[in-house]
């Protein structure tokens, strides 16, 4: 087996097959014809393999499949229109009426909204539990537990599961068995393989990192043998396609992945250290920094960084927020994360939890360190907590 940034550059391409050609071809594809009735009606038959009709999949989606799934050590993979159509594609096909199923609490918010909405209205109880419960799920877990969802690190508060603790009580539950998924995006197919760790499903909202360019939506759900081809199945029961230029531009991203995410992760723990000595900073939350409460499994289960973490400020009035915030130059401010450019996003934890306090006297603040150089991201940050002084504490 190849190392990882030799299968980036060469992974779901075969140029021999395509005229010597580096890249795969974009196929643009809704009809497929066949040459005869037999050969119709034994595609059909075997139709969620190979290509069958577009919305089943193009040689194109499967090359960004194979070289994801072949990455992170999974049976296969199967692309979605976005990052979230990839989580409810996996999630409704794992779930039904009378199921519970088991999500952490610091879980990406449209994660939540979709389970509380979409599920819950479909008869499943949804449960929220303590990112850092670790082998103490064995405590929440029921006979009909049908799925346990995990996120790590957990949206804008960056707590890690120790996935192996976790799966080890999973796999001993009574009752049916639960599917373990883990939403991996932050890491990458790169950084962490939560399949090795004992996970079933890790989903990546390719949208980031993947394509790592801000300009496409993609969703990536990577399985091993036991729950492929039911989320195969589901993708296609839902409807749910991602586009070739999209899956195209995932392919693009892939090649590049390893060089890129190594500046983000460098340049991430540059601006965190200098966050960490600004007066009005009371935390730095990054789970490769030695203060971070998990770095002990980051250090265990994770080979590498990204470049999105968090700051915790002190009580500073909305104003000197907005004074920081309004006046940077090169961090912009939205939602997102995972491309070239630095980002910064203010963010309220304690609305998005339930089963867990977040204590904080002042705000969070979400940024992602970007490709630009890092002198210049500190210049803009030192400018924008001079304007916060100015405004006053
Ligand atoms: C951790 C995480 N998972 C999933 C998603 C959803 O991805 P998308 O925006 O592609 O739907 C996001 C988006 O911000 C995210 O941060």
């Amino acid at each position: 087996m190849t190392k990882p940034d030799t299968h980036l550059a060469h992974g779901g391409r075969d140029p021999a097959a395509n005229h010597g050609i580096v890249n795969p071809p974009v196929y643009h594809a809704s009809t497929v014809l066949f040459p005869t009735l037999d050969a119709l009606e034994a595609r059909t038959r075997d139709r969620f393999r190979g290509v069958y009709y577009g919305r089943f999949g193009t040689p194109t989606s499967f090359a960004l499949e194979h070289a994801v799934a072949e990455l992170e050590g999974g049976h296969g993979a199967v692309t979605a229109p976005s990052g979230l159509a990839a989580i409810t594609t996996a999630l409704l096909g794992f779930t039904g009426a009378g199921d519970h199923i088991l999500v952490t609490d610091s879980v990406y918010s449209p994660t939540r909204d979709f389970c509380d909405h979409m599920l819950a209205r479909n008869g499943v109880t949804v449960e929220y539990i303590d990112p850092r419960c670790g082998a103490a799920i064995g405590d929440r877990l029921r006979p009909e537990t049908s799925v346990v969802f995990l996120e790590s690190p957990g949206s804008l508060t960056f707590e890690l599961q120790d996935v192996p603790a976790i799966a080890a009580v999973v796999r001993a539950k009574p009752g049916r068995p639960a599917t373990i998924m883990v939403d991996n995006t932050w890491a990458s197919p790169l950084y962490c393989r939560p399949l090795a760790l004992g996970a079933d499903i890790s989903i990546h909202a390719a949208t980031k990192y993947i394509v790592g360019h801000s300009d496409a939506m993609l969703g990536l759900i990577v399985c091993n043998e036991a729950s492929y081809d039911t989320i195969r199945r589901a993708a296609v029961r839902l409807g749910t396609c991602a586009g070739p230029d999209d899956v195209w531009l995932g392919l693009r991203g892939l090649r590049t992945l390893s060089v890129r995410l190594a500046r983000h992760w460098q340049s991430g723990l540059v601006l965190a250290e200098w966050l960490a000595g600004q007066p009005e900073v009371v935390r730095v939350i990054h789970p490769a920094r030695p203060d971070h409460p998990d770095h002990a499994l980051w250090q265990r289960d994770f080979t590498g960084a990204s470049g999105l973490f968090a700051i915790v400020l002190d009580a500073i009035p909305r104003p000197a927020l907005a004074a920081l915030v309004d006046g940077l130059r090169l961090f912009g401010i939205g939602y997102s994360w995972g491309g070239f450019e630095s980002l910064i996003l203010p963010a309220d934890p304690a609305k998005v939890r339930s089963a867990t306090d977040w204590q904080a006297p002042g705000p969070l603040v979400r940024l992602h360190a970007g490709l630009e150089d890092v002198g210049d991201l500190i210049g803009d940050l030192e400018a924008g907590f001079a304007r916060l002084r100015t405004v006053g504490r």
